[in-house]
């Protein structure tokens, strides 16, 4: 770092800064990754103060041509971020001011603050992470779709406090995760709209004097609305929050399916296996196939928490209008971003790959007593017992088969032992209404296992998740659509030259 110069802001200040402070206070790493879009919001700025003659147009002209030239400059490696200049804004305006002169570059900062500014860029940049969380989430999804498709009558055990409860399908479970991510996508879409709206021309917080024009900026930045109230967006960092929750709780429910990734590829559990190309090794134990993915995404939710966390607890007390710990809110927001999309770039091929072992399914799922409540339910309907003593009949008969070391298998027993509670059942009866695969068939209620509730539901997702990917489309238009008028009006401008 070079030794500390003058700042823009320094006219009050008779010494330059000191280098701690100048390292202590600086946010140049964090805010490369804005850089695109803070020239963006300038160069709408700029054209919207040549627009309502704030400044000229030979103005107008010289700053678009440097804000040009500062992006290029940045993708070739001949402008970096300079600590010294403090922040991604103040670095942008210094190489205006140093290339195009006070006179012209100078004048871009009228009727703006970096306070507005700073919240442009982080709403810019917010919306198009979102739209990309929620590719990969419908990436996933799909995956899981896929599984539907072809499992609808694979039965595997149902859990609950992981222990067996009751028979479902592959196809069931997989659509349970579909119907859990789409409501993660709600939140996200819910988080967009917060971050579409044009914080700039709030100005410090008060607004300005300057006759500007909120709506077009608003229109040449692909934002739906001006947010109106100065002080209000100057001090709100609640579309952050919001973006982080959703985030934390899309990691919630991926550590939810890593966590089943990993205990059914056990020896103990054997009811998937990975593909190699999603498996590890043991530097030590040769025989090693471990599910390091789905370790990893499960470990990385807490960082994602960890964000949400840090984030909340900047905002809490602080008061109206800009405080400087806002500038934190960056780094953990970045970090979300990175680790949620990482784990949707992997999971969705990971989960398209396993090999779901129906046999193993099918064995557990018609063991251990999990048809239970089935017979229960036999009894209710063709013998005419209330439910609750079907309940205690068959929890009575589980317990002596128990007792006995047996399973409703042993079925002579099972039989036997039910007529000593004056129930008479047929062998091929209970053979039938303890079988698994039959069992899913018959929840036919709304949102039950049975196959045809799980068609119904995989097809509903599916136009839900062709919506969604409208949706985007559409958003991602409106954005690209602005950028491209943006870049138009620059370039119509320097052709006057
Ligand atoms: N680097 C600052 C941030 O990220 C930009 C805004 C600075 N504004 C100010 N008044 N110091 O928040």
């Amino acid at each position: 770092m070079e030794t500390p110069q003058k700042t823009l802001w320094g006219g009050r200040f008779s010494t330059s800064l000191s280098t701690e402070t100048v390292t202590f206070t600086q946010s140049v790493e964090a805010d490369a990754r804005l850089i695109g879009y803070d020239i963006w919001g300038s160069q709408a700025h700029a054209i919207m103060l040549a627009r309502q003659g704030i400044i000229s147009d030979d103005e107008l002209r010289e700053i678009l041509r440097w804000l040009q030239k500062a992006a290029e400059d940045f993708r070739n490696g001949k402008l970096t971020l300079d600590a010294n200049k403090e922040d991604v804004h103040m670095n942008v305006e210094s190489y205006l001011i140093e290339n195009a002169g006070r006179e012209f570059g100078g004048k871009l900062h009228t009727a703006r603050s970096r306070n507005d500014q700073v919240l442009v860029d982080a709403h810019l940049y917010i919306r198009e992470e979102i739209l990309n969380v929620q590719r990969g989430l419908a990436a996933l999804c799909d995956a899981f779709l896929k599984i539907a498709e072809e499992h609808t009558e694979t039965v595997m055990p149902g859990y609950t406090h992981t222990q067996h409860a009751q028979p479902i399908s592959l196809g069931f479970w997989a659509t349970a995760y579909v119907s859990m991510f789409l409501r993660d996508n709600k939140r996200l879409q819910a988080a967009y709209a917060l971050a579409s709206t044009n914080p700039l021309g709030a100005c410090a917080l008060a607004g300005t004097t300057f006759p500007i024009d909120r709506h077009l900026t608003t229109k040449l930045l692909g934002f739906d609305s001006p947010h109106e109230h100065a002080l209000d967006v100057i001090s709100s960092r609640d579309f952050i929050a919001e973006t982080l929750f959703a985030l934390s709780l899309v990691m919630a429910n991926l550590s939810r399916i890593s966590e089943e990734i990993v205990y059914w590829t056990t020896y103990e559990f054997g009811m998937a296996v990975l593909d190699d190309a999603y498996s590890f090794g043991s530097s030590i134990m040769p025989q090693k196939k471990n599910p390091d993915i789905a370790e990893l995404t499960r470990g990385r939710t807490g960082r994602v928490y960890g964000a949400l966390f840090d984030l909340l607890t900047n905002l809490k007390g602080l008061p109206m209008g800009y405080n400087r710990d806002f500038q934190e809110d960056k780094p953990p927001l970045w970090e979300a971003f990175d680790i949620v999309k990482a784990c949707l770039g992997v999971l969705p091929g990971l989960l398209a790959t396993t090999d779901f072992r129906a046999e193993r399914m099918a064995e557990l799922a018609n063991a251990n007593f999990a048809t239970a409540t089935e017979l229960a339910n036999y009894l209710v309907t063709e013998h005419d017992i209330s439910f609750r003593e079907c309940h205690e009949i068959v929890g009575w008969l589980v317990g002596e088969l128990v007792k006995q070391d047996k399973t409703f298998a042993d079925w002579e027993a099972t039989q036997g032992l039910l007529k000593q509670k004056d129930v008479d059942i047929s062998v091929a009866q209970l053979q039938q209404v303890l079988d698994a695969e039959l069992a899913i068939r018959n929840n036919r209620s709304l949102g039950g296992t049975s196959p045809d509730e799980v068609h119904r539901m995989r097809e509903a997702f599916e136009e839900q998740l062709n919506e969604i990917a409208l949706q985007v489309y559409t958003r991602q238009t409106q954005i690209d659509d602005a950028r491209r008028e943006t870049l138009r009006t620059v370039e119509e401008v320097l052709k006057q030259d």
